[in-house]
């Protein structure tokens, strides 16, 4: 009985942590794609591949269901994988909706047609690719009318957290909240559209200023999975869970989990 989780690295260990928060008592098993990181710069078959080759070793743990804890693979690659490879006694889910239903102020896998909702100017921070997608704008569309969304393209970020270099890190956010801001002034949400940007989202807020609601994914992917759980039991698979896997060097990718997460994770080879 375990849930798989996956991301191109490091960000997503911001939704294993809230979801191991919100349901300790699931097993995870969370692989991180750290040889291949950053995805946001590469083209969408190349993360079509690599994400597939990662679903599929978490699938070989016994982790049936998988969540894309990677916007950048949700964007480019999920829709692909429902429609032509995922078969039909496993799940892999992105981490889009969510955070859209949340917005849009709509209860978990709430379908029906688009209506008006509060919010009218949202800025949308994620990478290259995803915002190339409009996966966004195109999920965005199905739930709500008359909202104006502005991305901004946040390029090295990714690179820089995987790094480790957070001083280069707080500078890029920075200038990518001022060059939104050139666009759209006064945004009344904002939507951390990574999984890498939690790990700055105190310097999101702070740049974008108190007024502003940040959105980011961690908790509404925790609270929709529970959801998700309830309805499809069925879905948990037989792993056993409680481990970190990595196709990168995994000294070092454990060394900056622990870092982020400021408590002790040890990764193995994938
Ligand atoms: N954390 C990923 C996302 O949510 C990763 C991005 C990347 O590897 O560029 O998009």
């Amino acid at each position: 009985m375990a849930v798989g989780i996956f991301d191109s690295g490091l960000g997503g260990l911001t939704i294993h942590e809230a979801v191991a928060r919100r349901l300790p008592e699931l097993p995870l098993v969370y692989y991180g794609d750290n040889a291949h990181a950053p995805y946001g710069v590469r083209d969408t078959d190349d993360i079509f591949r690599l994400t597939c080759a990662g679903v599929e070793r978490l699938w070989d743990d016994g982790c049936d269901l998988v969540i894309l804890a990677c916007n950048t693979a949700s964007a480019a690659a999920l829709r692909r994988m429902q429609e032509t490879w995922v078969p039909g006694d496993k799940r892999v889910l992105g981490v889009f909706v969510p955070l859209i239903e949340a917005l849009t102020e709509r209860q978990w896998g709430d379908n029906s047609p688009p209506r008006e909702v509060g919010v009218k100017h949202v800025a949308l921070f994620a990478t290259p690719t995803t915002v190339s997608s409009r996966a966004f704008q195109r999920e965005l569309a199905f739930r709500a009318i008359g909202v104006d969304v502005e991305a901004q393209p946040c390029g090295g970020l990714v690179d820089a957290i995987e790094d480790g270099d957070m001083i280069l890190a707080e500078a890029l956010v920075r200038s990518h909240v001022e060059a939104l801001q050139r666009r759209m002034p006064r945004p009344e949400a904002a939507v951390l559209g990574c999984t890498h940007y939690p790990l700055m989202a105190d310097v999101f807020q702070d740049a974008l200023g108190a007024d502003v609601d940040v959105y980011s994914q961690a908790n509404l992917v925790a609270d929709s999975l529970s959801d998700y759980i309830d309805r499809h039991p069925d879905m948990l698979g037989t792993g056993a869970g409680g481990t970190f896997l990595t196709t990168g060097d995994a000294e070092r990718v454990s060394r900056k989990a622990t870092q982020f997460l400021r408590r002790k994770i040890t990764f193995q080879a994938a």
